[in-house]
């Protein structure tokens, strides 16, 4: 008989949480039991599962142990960095979408499907890339892969929901409750908060976050990131140079045949990625593939995803499923 398992949400009423709950069962996950947790603020609320209201309880020191096998946390790096270790000294797997892990050298940065086989069993605390990292990286592995890249250029355009509920209110509300400006009239090229060096901490996360899963930082790469008044899905414009020459219509061929993207690229008929066509999905749609003549082996590429999804929940879901399939928990 195939295995089940019984698997946690830490985050649940959370707009990463609720996603990831809908991911587990679009994607059928063996699961067993589903165990719920958020702050006393949503304890006994409910959330549909397969059919099922489940009650949502209270994250306590005692929550997260056997017969949990899974804990899949969205609950801010504050709630990982307190109850993350707590789960995994009690045998349970935890899989972190909150930046409190990712650049801690004991712990594994994975985008299952450039390096989801590097996990073992010794792994009980997995982190997930920061959003706009996860979507970029993916076209950027198999180009490095086939041409080594030697220098990347980010410039983003992020949606709000990527600041959870708070900074959807402030879209629909025209407030400024999460963001520093009114994020209705204007692009705010900020996100997170200013480092000494003048780049945001975003910003920061995808230059670190791009070496550690390439396993390479001899790649030059600087970022801007920007938050635009859209609900969902982020957008990510991507200047590339390499060291080896490419065919161009070659890279388009790869894109197109690397699991998790989708090329939309016909110019002809104004076909490219656009934010609301992306969001509800779980690829990874790229456009915009051409040539940067200003430079020997330069590229550019428009790359837009689903924040909540393969930005967050699909991609921590999809850590869960490789963390089943070579039988790990
Ligand atoms: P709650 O809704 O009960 O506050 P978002 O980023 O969309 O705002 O979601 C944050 C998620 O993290 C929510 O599910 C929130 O629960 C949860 N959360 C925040 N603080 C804690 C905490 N101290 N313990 C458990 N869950 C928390």
């Amino acid at each position: 008989m195939n295995k089940e398992y019984h698997i946690a949400v830490v985050g649940a009423s959370g707009v990463v949480g609720r996603t990831i709950i809908e991911v587990l069962e679009e994607h059928e996950l063996p699961i067993s039991n589903l165990q719920l947790f958020a702050s006393a603020r949503s304890a006994g609320k409910t959330i549909p599962f397969r059919g099922e209201d489940i009650v949502i309880e209270e994250l306590t020191e005692e929550s997260l142990q056997s017969p949990i096998q899974i804990a899949i946390f969205s609950a801010g790096g504050d709630t990982s960095k307190k109850y993350a270790p707590i789960a995994a000294a009690n045998g349970v797997t935890v899989i972190d979408n909150s930046s409190a892990f990712r650049m801690d050298e004991n712990k594994k940065l994975i985008v299952p499907e450039i390096n989801g086989k590097i996990l073992t069993t010794e792994d009980k605390i997995i982190a997930n890339p920061n959003c706009s990292t996860i979507q970029s990286v993916l076209p950027i592995a198999v180009i490095h892969d086939k041409y080594s890249i030697e220098r990347i250029v980010y410039s983003t355009y992020q949606a709000v929901s990527g600041a959870g509920q708070a900074g959807i209110s402030d879209l629909e509300n025209g407030t400024t409750e999460n963001f520093q400006y009114p994020i209705v009239e204007t692009v705010i090229p900020q996100i997170d908060v200013f480092q000494d060096n003048g780049y945001t901490k975003e910003e920061e996360k995808m230059i670190n976050e791009t070496h550690k899963i390439l396993g390479d930082t001899n790649i030059g790469v600087t970022a801007t990131c920007v938050r635009v008044p859209i609900k969902t899905s982020h957008a990510v414009s991507i200047n590339i140079q390499t060291t080896k020459s490419f065919d161009i219509d070659e890279i388009r061929e790869f894109l197109a045949n690397t699991p998790g993207i989708t090329v939309i690229d016909d110019i002809e008929n104004n076909r490219y990625p656009l934010q609301h066509e992306a969001a509800g999905k779980d690829d990874v749609f790229v456009g915009r593939i051409r040539r940067d003549h200003s430079i020997e082996n330069g590229l550019n590429l428009f790359v837009v995803s689903d924040n909540l999804r393969k930005g967050a929940a699909t991609n921590s879901v999809q850590i869960a499923e490789q963390l089943i399939a070579l039988d790990l928990v």
